[in-house]
C-alpha cells in the first residue's frame, strides 16, 4: 500500500523549503567569490542571463518532476521511464550531493570559527592585515578539522532524529532575519569612502571580459546557488500541492535566492574596495570583509555575532539538505535502515571533506597541477556535473515526458491560465539545452587549463 504523501501546507511552505536549500553559503560566500575573479560586471550579466533562461526553466522542471511523479529524485525517474537508464541523473545527483557535502561543510566550519571569534571580540580594532593573519593561522591549526567534524556530527544528528520540520520552522523566521542583518550592512558598506568603486566593478559590465571560463563558471555558480541540476528540487516539487501555481513558485525562490545573492555582492564589493582588499581575494572576500564592516557600525559585537550565527544556520539548512540527499537514496532505494544509512553517509563525507580541508593549508600537496582537492570537488560538482545533470533534466521534459504533461502540469490540468506557456516550453526544449551544451563545450574548446 502506498503511503499517504504529505504536502506543504502552505505555499509560503513549499517557497520557504526550497528556498531554504538555495539560500546558503553559495549566495554569501561563492558568488562574491566568483563575481570577483571572473571579472565582476561581466560575471553579473553572464549570471542574470542564466538565471532567466535556465534557472527558472530548470527549476520548473524539476518541480514538474517531482509533483507528477510523487516520488524522490531516482524513484521520480524510475516513475516516470520506468526500465529505462533515466535514473542515472537522479543518481548522479545523489553522488554529486555527496562531494558538495564534503567540500561545503569546510566552509561550514568557517562560520563556526566566525562565531567564536565574534564571541571572545577577536574582531574589534583589528586591521584588514591582522584579520587575514588570523585566517591564515586558522587555516594552518587543526581547528579547521574539529569546525568541519562538529558541523557534519550536527547536520547527521538532526538528519537522523528527523527534525528537519524543526528546523525548517526556524528556519522561516531566521531567514527573513538574515536577509534583515544584510540590508542593514548593506546599507552601511554603501556609506564607506570609495564604495562607488566597488559598485562599478560589481555593476558595470566589461564585455570584453565575458569569456568562456566566464561563462562556465556563471553557469556553475547558478545551479549551486539554486540547488538545480542534480534533482533535489523534484524532491521538493514532489510535494508540492496539486492546486500551487508552480511557475509562480519556482520563480518566486530563485528570485528570492538571485536577491540574497545580489545584496551579499552589494555589500561586499563597496567594502572590500573602501579597505583595499582585492576582489580576488578568493574565500576571505566574505569571512574577512564582513568583520571589518561590522567593527566601524554601533552596536557591531552584536550584529557580528548574530550574523554568523545566522550564516551557521543557513549553512547547516542546506547540509541537512544535501546529507538527506545520500540517505533518502539507501533507504529508499536499497532499503538501508535511515540510522545505519546517516552514520555511513556522514563518516565518508566527512573523510573526503578533510582531505578538502587539508587540501587548502599552507604547502599542502594535495594539489593536482595548481588547484587544491578542494577546488576540485567544487570544480567537479558545480562546473562539470551539475551542467550535465541540468542538462540531462532538460532534455527529460522536452524529449521524453512531452509537451502535454508538461503544459497539465504547468496549468494544473488546464485550470490555470499561464500567457507564455509555449514560450516556457520552447526555452525547455530548445534553448535550455543548447545554452548549457554550447557553455560545456565551448569552455573544453576554446579553454582548457
Ligand atoms: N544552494 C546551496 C547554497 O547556495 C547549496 C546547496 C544545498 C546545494 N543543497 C544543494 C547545491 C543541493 C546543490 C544541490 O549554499
Amino acid at each position: 500500500m502506498e503511503k499517504q504523501r504529505e504536502n506543504f501546507g502552505s505555499k509560503f511552505g513549499v517557497i520557504a523549503a526550497a528556498a531554504g536549500s538555495a539560500v546558503g553559503l553559495g549566495n554569501i560566500y561563492r558568488f562574491p567569490c566568483e563575481a570577483g575573479e571572473n571579472g565582476g560586471g561581466a560575471f553579473l550579466i553572464v549570471y542574470l542571463l542564466i538565471i532567466v533562461f535556465l534557472g527558472i526553466p530548470l527549476m520548473l522542471s524539476e518541480f514538474i518532476i517531482g509533483r507528477r511523479s510523487h516520488r524522490n529524485t531516482v524513484g521520480a525517474f524510475k516513475t516516470l521511464a520506468p526500465k529505462t537508464v533515466w535514473p542515472i541523473v537522479g543518481f548522479v545527483g545523489v553522488i554529486s550531493s555527496f562531494l558538495i557535502l564534503a567540500f561545503y561543510s569546510t566552509i561550514a566550519g568557517w562560520t563556526l570559527e566566525c562565531i567564536y571569534k565574534s564571541l571572545i571580540n577577536f574582531y574589534h580594532g583589528k586591521s584588514i592585515s591582522e584579520i587575514e593573519q588570523g585566517m591564515t593561522t586558522f587555516n594552518n591549526s587543526f581547528r579547521p578539522f574539529i569546525w568541519q567534524t562538529l558541523f557534519i556530527i550536527l547536520t547527521a544528528f538532526i538528519v537522523l532524529r528527523g527534525i528537519e520540520k524543526g528546523i525548517e520552522k526556524y528556519a522561516k523566521v531566521l531567514m527573513p532575519m538574515l536577509f534583515v542583518i544584510l540590508i542593514i550592512l548593506c546599507v552601511k558598506s554603501l556609506t564607506l569612502p570609495n564604495a562607488t568603486e566597488g559598485l562599478k566593478f560589481f555593476f558595470k559590465p566589461d564585455f570584453s571580459k565575458i569569456t568562456p571560463e566566464v561563462c562556465i563558471s556563471a553557469l556553475g555558480q547558478a545551479f549551486f546557488s539554486l540547488s538545480v541540476g542534480m534533482g533535489v528540487q523534484i524532491t521538493y516539487g514532489s510535494y508540492i500541492n496539486k492546486k500551487d501555481n508552480l511557475l509562480t513558485s519556482s520563480t518566486s525562490v530563485v528570485m528570492t535566492d538571485t536577491l540574497v545573492a545580489i545584496l551579499a555582492g552589494i555589500t561586499i564589493f563597496p567594502a572590500a574596495f573602501a579597505m583595499g582588499i582585492s576582489p580576488k581575494a578568493g574565500a576571505g572576500l566574505a569571512f574577512n570583509t564582513l568583520p571589518l564592516i561590522f567593527n566601524q557600525m554601533a552596536g557591531g559585537y552584536i550584529f557580528c555575532l548574530i550574523f554568523f550565527i545566522l550564516l551557521a544556520i543557513a549553512a547547516l539548512t542546506s547540509t541537512i539538505s544535501l546529507l538527506e540527499a545520500s540517505v533518502a537514496y539507501f533507504v529508499e532505494e536499497h532499503a538501508i535502515k535511515r540510522k545505519k544509512a546517516t552514520i555511513w553517509c556522514a563518516i565518508g563525507a566527512l573523510i573526503v571533506g578533510l582531505f578538502a580541508t587539508l587540501s587548502l593549508k599552507d604547502n599542502s600537496n594535495l594539489v593536482i597541477g595548481n588547484m587544491s582537492f578542494f577546488n576540485i570537488l567544487d570544480n567537479l560538482t558545480a562546473n562539470i556535473l551539475m551542467p550535465v545533470g541540468g542538462l540531462l533534466i532538460t532534455i527529460f521534459i522536452g524529449w521524453r515526458l512531452k509537451k502535454t504533461a508538461f503544459i497539465d502540469e504547468l496549468t494544473n490540468q488546464g485550470t490555470t491560465k499561464i500567457a507564455l506557456k509555449n514560450i516556457i516550453f520552447f526555452i525547455t526544449k530548445y534553448i535550455a539545452p543548447l545554452a548549457i551544451v554550447t557553455i560545456i563545450v565551448g569552455r573544453l574548446v576554446f579553454n582548457i587549463k
